[in-house]
Order: C-alpha cells, then sequence, then structure tokens
C-alpha cells in the first residue's frame, strides 16, 4: 500500500528547510505520496487555529508527519492558549507521540564548530529519549489565578506508571541496539515524581539485563553533557528536562541546525522535526541549515517508512554533503538554504 506523508511546514524557516526535505523525500522515495496543510502562525493567519482540525485528522491518517516548525514574534504577545507552540503540543498529544527521539551526533569535520573542543565532542553519539506527551507540559490543573489582588501561576508535573514505563522500554530497547548503556535523568532528590520515575525505570530494567542503566540527576547531567559528553549513549527523562538537555546536546554537535527529531507513539505513525524551531531572525532569507529536515526525512524512513535502505541512501548523502565542505551559516559559512538541499540531492545515490 502507498505510504502517506503529510508536511506542515508551519512558520519561519521551517517553510524553507521542509522545501528541501521534500525533495529528498520525493527522490528517495518516489513510491510515497505527499500532501501538505497549514500549521502553527501560518495555519492562525488563515484559520484562527494553530491546529485546525482538518490538519489534526489527516495527521492521523498519514503514516508520518514532517513538521517544519511553530512560532513567530508576531504571536508572542497572543493569549497563551492561542499561541502557535500550543498547536505543536496539541498535534503530538493527538498523534499519542509519546517517545521523543533526537539523537546528537557530531559529524568529525564539524567538531571545530562545537562550543566545546574538538577532543571533547569528536565521536560524539548520544541519543536523548524524551517523554514528550505529559509531565510538566500536560499535568494538570494548571492557570494562572487572582487572589487577594495578586497572581500565582501554577503547574503540574506528574507521570503515572503507565506512562513513564511505555518511554522507558523505547529507551532500553534503543540502548540495545546501539551501545546499551541507559542514563535515566531525573530530579528524584527534590520532586516526589521524580522518585516514581526512577522507581519504574529500574523495575522496567529487570527486563534489559544486557543493558547497563544509571540515573543522574538532571542539573548534574547539564554539567556533565558540557564537560564529559561521551560518557552517554542513550539517555531517558521526562518532557520538561529532556527539552532543555537536548538543547544542549544539540550545542556539542556544531549547530542546532543539524538535529533531527522523530517522535513515536504506540503505532509506527510518526511525527518528524528538526530541533531548531523556526528561527525569526533568519526566516525568510534562505540562510537556514536544510540538514535537521532532511535527516529528520531519514529517520521518518526508518522508522515510519519501513525503509531502511533508503534512509541510510539520505545520512549518507548529508554525510558526503558535510565532508564536501558545504556550510551553511550556521557551520561558518555561506551556503544558502537552497543550495545545501541541492547538493544533498546531487549526492543521494
Ligand atoms: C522543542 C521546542 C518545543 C518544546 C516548543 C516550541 C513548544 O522547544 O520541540 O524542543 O518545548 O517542546
Ligand atoms: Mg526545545
Amino acid at each position: 500500500m502507498t505510504k502517506r506523508v503529510l508536511i506542515l511546514p508551519g512558520d519561519g524557516v521551517g517553510r524553507e528547510v521542509c522545501a528541501e526535505a521534500e525533495k529528498v523525500l520525493r527522490a528517495a522515495a518516489p513510491d510515497v505520496a505527499v500532501e501538505s496543510a497549514l500549521m502553527g502562525g501560518a495555519a492562525i493567519d488563515k484559520t484562527g487555529e494553530a491546529l485546525p482540525p482538518q490538519t489534526l485528522a489527516k495527521a492521523k491518517e498519514a503514516d508520518a508527519v514532517l513538521l517544519g516548525a511553530v512560532g513567530a514574534p508576531k504571536y508572542d504577545s497572543l493569549p497563551a492558549q492561542q499561541r502557535p507552540e500550543r498547536g505543536l503540543l496539541a498535534l503530538r498529544a493527538g498523534m499519542e507521540v509519546f517517545a521523543n527521539l533526537r539523537p546528537a551526533q557530531c559529524y568529525a569535520q564539524l567538531a571545530a564548530a562545537s562550543s566545546l573542543r574538538d577532543e571533547l565532542v569528536a565521536g560524539l553519539d548520544v541519543l536523548i529519549v524524551r517523554e514528550l506527551t505529559g509531565g510538566i507540559y500536560f499535568g494538570e490543573p494548571r492557570g494562572v489565578e487572582e487572589s487577594g489582588g495578586e497572581r500565582r501561576g501554577y503547574n503540574t508535573m506528574a507521570y503515572s506508571e503507565k506512562e513513564i514505563e511505555r518511554v522507558a522500554r523505547v529507551a532500553f530497547e534503543a540502548a540495545r541496539r546501539r551501545n546499551k548503556k541507559l542514563c535515566s535523568v531525573d530530579k528524584a532528590n527534590v520532586l516526589d515524581v521524580s522518585i516514581l520515575w526512577r522507581e519504574v525505570v529500574a523495575r522496567v530494567g529487570a527486563d534489559y539485563p544486557d543493558v547497563a542503566l544509571s540515573d543522574m540527576y538532571v542539573d548534574n547531567a547539564a554539567m556533565q553533557l558540557v564537560t564529559m559528553p561521551s560518557q552517554f549513549d542513550v539517555i531517558v527523562t521526562g518532557n520538561l528536562f529532556g527539552d532543555i538537555l537536548s538543547d544542549i546536546a544539540a550545542a556539542l554537535t556544531g549547530s542546532i541546525g543539524m538535529l533531527p527529531s522523530a517522535s513515536l507513539g504506540a503505532s509506527g505513525r510518526g511525527l518528524y522535526e528538526p530541533v531548531h524551531g523556526s528561527a525569526p531572525d533568519i526566516a525568510g532569507q534562505n540562510k537556514a541549515n536544510p540538514l535537521a529536515a532532511i535527516l529528520s526525512v531519514a529517520m521518518m524512513l526508518r522508522h515510519s517508512l519501513q525503509d531502511e535502505a533508503a534512509a541510510a541512501r539520505v545520512e549518507n548523502a548529508a554525510r558526503q554533503t558535510i565532508a564536501d565542505g558545504a556550510r551553511t551559516a550556521d557551520l561558518g559559512g555561506d551556503m544558502q538554504c537552497s543550495q545545501m538541499g541541492a547538493a544533498v540531492l546531487g549526492n543521494l545515490s
């Protein structure tokens, strides 16, 4: 059966990088049916909603969704519930993609672009598995309330055993296919929810005796990532901690413009996004690095379209393009987004 991919370019550089990623997808997997829909600020402008119901319905029917990015300064003054970012959270929740895989690999040729010394990041290969549909991003109660003339804002960090267990299993399975080391990151010295997290991850670990499990507090994990990143293989953590640690890991690789992500649920369906966001400062200038979106297509081919050969071809083409010396502005070069996309296409065998 023909596989169906929905592309949601969204806002800012999302549109530019998705255009390049789409060309690569069509070239790597010509039989896939590709369709686009509105999402984020672009959807707010046309329909008043960041995630129009038609878009969510299409996303649920597709085998995979590629999302560019959402958000732009012009929407920052909207009430919280109407902002483009809420549309993204609703998409993740609606597609039930609870496990967010964020691999951070440092290409040898880019080690010099890292914020750390070459010798600390050369060969870096960390996979962050971030819980994506729970935790403080979604916990209830939440809100801002007024009492006695003063407002009070609050959110709830909550995880059920089931939510912890299913993301832990994804992380253990991933570690099993890699270097068999899993570090679970929490704040169990302070947070009750983290005490449960740690206990459940350990329980799941009993099913994976071949994987070495360790635990780390999130503040220490942040420090370890910027001092000795190569100690990590797979990291599993909650939604908020994963958001923060994955940006740190991204910076270590030389540029956040290189990082893809896959968000997976219980079915093979997935949501694929570059980690970089909408980058309003360079939006519309053909300056963005399309590699994160292109590498997200590779993850899509692997995890949702069951085409490992095509995934490897796309990854090799991206790697070759970097080896050829192609560099967008984030990597210290002056190549345009569309030129970088064309270079990858040219390297696609
Ligand atoms: C990310 C982003 C999003 C998040 C924002 C845009 C809602 O930072 O994907 O990491 O916090 O999850
Ligand atoms: Mg983030």
